[in-house]
């Protein structure tokens, strides 16, 4: 079977993008990464892939009249490079229903909570202000509604009583690099079944399949 081809969409630093990039490049990995886009030229992600040797485009959401013309020009970009699976990695566009829609299944997103919780931005600074105990992360299809669908793979994270943001931010990190490389490769391998609005692993032959990782 061939690999599956992903297109990775950035907006900044792209630490999430180099745990995929470094998992793709690992022996016997399902996938390959066949583009890295950025609305944002001076994303310091795009330095990164392109010195990993992987094909990097801008596509500057200022250049566009509206949402709907960015998009579409992001779709083309991916579908030129023929992409299969698309990785959202701290994007920080908003998407269209349409495009969103055209990727339905397709598309993947991490964000730093343990979803359905704390949608959104500043997720760290609010479950500190909740005083919530454990937080996370969490991989997940993308539906038009913003950090919702069927989740993949989480991990907890403990909060400690003299956190900050960025302490927080810091320790939830080092899991998304964990379980973005696991989602894609379950996802490649095709492993996971997506059922209405919840998503399940079809085979636990690994022991990582049970997705979830020890408390850090
Ligand atoms: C990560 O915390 C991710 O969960 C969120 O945006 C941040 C992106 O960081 N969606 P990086 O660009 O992958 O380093």
């Amino acid at each position: 079977m061939g690999l599956l081809r992903v297109g990775i969409l950035i907006s900044g630093r792209g630490s999430n993008m180099q745990a995929l990039i470094a998992a793709c490049r690992t022996a016997g990995f399902p996938a390959e990464i066949a583009l890295v886009l950025s609305n944002n030229p001076a994303a310091p992600g795009l330095a990164t892939a392109a010195q990993a040797g992987i094909p990097t485009k801008v596509i500057d959401h200022r250049s566009y009249g509206d949402r709907a013309a960015f998009d579409a020009a992001i779709d083309e970009a991916l579908r030129q490079a023929g992409v299969e699976l698309v990785c959202l990695a701290g994007f920080m566009r908003l998407l269209t229903d349409g495009f969103v829609e055209a990727w339905r299944d397709q598309m993947i997103n991490i964000h730093p909570s343990l979803l359905p919780a704390f949608p959104g931005l500043r997720t760290h600074e609010r479950v500190l202000a909740a005083g919530a105990r454990f937080t996370g992360c969490t991989v997940h299809f993308v539906r038009p509604e913003m950090d919702t669908g069927p989740i993949i793979a989480q991990a907890v994270v403990p909060v400690r009583p003299d956190d900050t943001a960025d302490s927080l931010a810091a320790r939830v990190l080092e899991q998304e690099h964990k379980i973005y490389p696991l989602a894609l490769r379950l996802i490649a391998e095709g492993r996971v079944r997506i059922d209405g609005e919840k998503s399940s692993i079809v085979d636990d032959r690994v022991p990582e399949a049970v997705l979830i990782s020890p408390i850090a």
